[in-house]
């Protein structure tokens, strides 16, 4: 089977199970960010491992669930837990579950992560808004046939976060009272962190935020066509910007310690996005 057919199957076993919910937002919550979905209002969960094709983690506790609901008015779909290259999967296995939620009809795309600042001026817990990424993970989503159904050979990525979706976000962070950064986020592969030098060089390469995920996603969206709009938490400094070591313990603590306005600022912007 194609990669095409398993999108639209997949998709299809969504709706089947979806009560009637047609989601118009996406969102693909990262470490530490999951907790979000579970304040859905008329919600049904679906554990990835009862998804055909969809990846999962098979270690319990990672294994991942997709979740439909209602935040104000807008019907989302968010996905709670993603899978990445360096746990061994593939770059279509990656950027699947990406796919099945543009093509169950979202006609936006928001995708979170947590990120090290490489920003001087940044500090665990901010928010920042995605507002261009540098793919430095050694790959792209789309290499391999392209499949004209889905998009075209040689997609645009000049404005890959929709400065549009941008604005409203900046304008919910206002209303919410939610600080929020903006910043160009930059991909590496994983899974070991960077080293100090590495760090330097991504800062002269403009980078002020790192991590392991989201660009992949972010490709496959533009490639169907689906605008997309981005938020990093900020969980830790990148090597040799702060002076501690870095661990994933700490990432997550961040994390799950910003949830309070990482919810403020996603409700405003979501239910927002029903109005317009
Ligand atoms: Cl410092 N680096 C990478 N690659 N990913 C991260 C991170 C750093 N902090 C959180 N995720």
């Amino acid at each position: 089977m194609g990669l095409y057919e398993q999108i639209q199957e997949t998709a299809q076993a969504i709706r089947q199970r979806a009560g009637g919910l047609a989601p118009t937002l996406g969102i693909i919550l990262g470490s530490g960010l999951g907790p979000f979905a579970d304040g859905f209002a008329r919600q049904v969960v679906i554990p990835y491992a009862e998804l055909p094709h969809f990846p999962h983690s098979s270690v319990p506790g990672h294994a991942g669930r997709l979740v439909l609901g209602q935040v104000g008015a807008a019907t989302v779909v968010a996905m709670q837990g993603r899978v990445h290259a360096y746990e061994g999967y593939s770059p279509s296995q990656v950027t699947l579950p990406a796919r099945v939620l543009c093509a169950l009809g979202i006609e936006a795309l928001v995708v979170t992560n947590a990120a090290g600042g490489i920003h001087p001026q940044f500090s665990p817990g901010d928010l920042m808004v995605i507002t261009d990424h540098i793919n430095l993970s050694g790959w792209n989503a789309l290499a391999g046939p392209n499949d004209d159904r889905l998009g075209t050979r040689f997609p645009d990525m000049s404005q890959a976060y929709s400065p549009g979706l941008r604005a409203r976000l900046l304008e919910s962070a206002q209303r919410r009272e939610v600080p929020l950064r903006q910043g160009v986020y930059a991909m590496v592969a994983g899974p070991s962190y960077e080293t100090p030098a590495e760090i330097r060089m991504l800062r002269t390469l403009g980078a002020d935020a790192v991590g392991m995920s989201t660009v992949p996603e972010v490709v496959v969206a533009r490639h169907m066509g689906v605008p997309v709009v981005g938020i990093s938490c900020i969980t830790n400094l990148a090597a040799g910007v702060g002076t501690e070591p870095l661990s994933h313990d700490e990432v997550a603590e961040t994390a799950q310690r910003t949830a309070g306005i990482f919810s403020r600022l996603l409700t405003d912007f979501l239910s927002g996005a029903a109005r317009n």
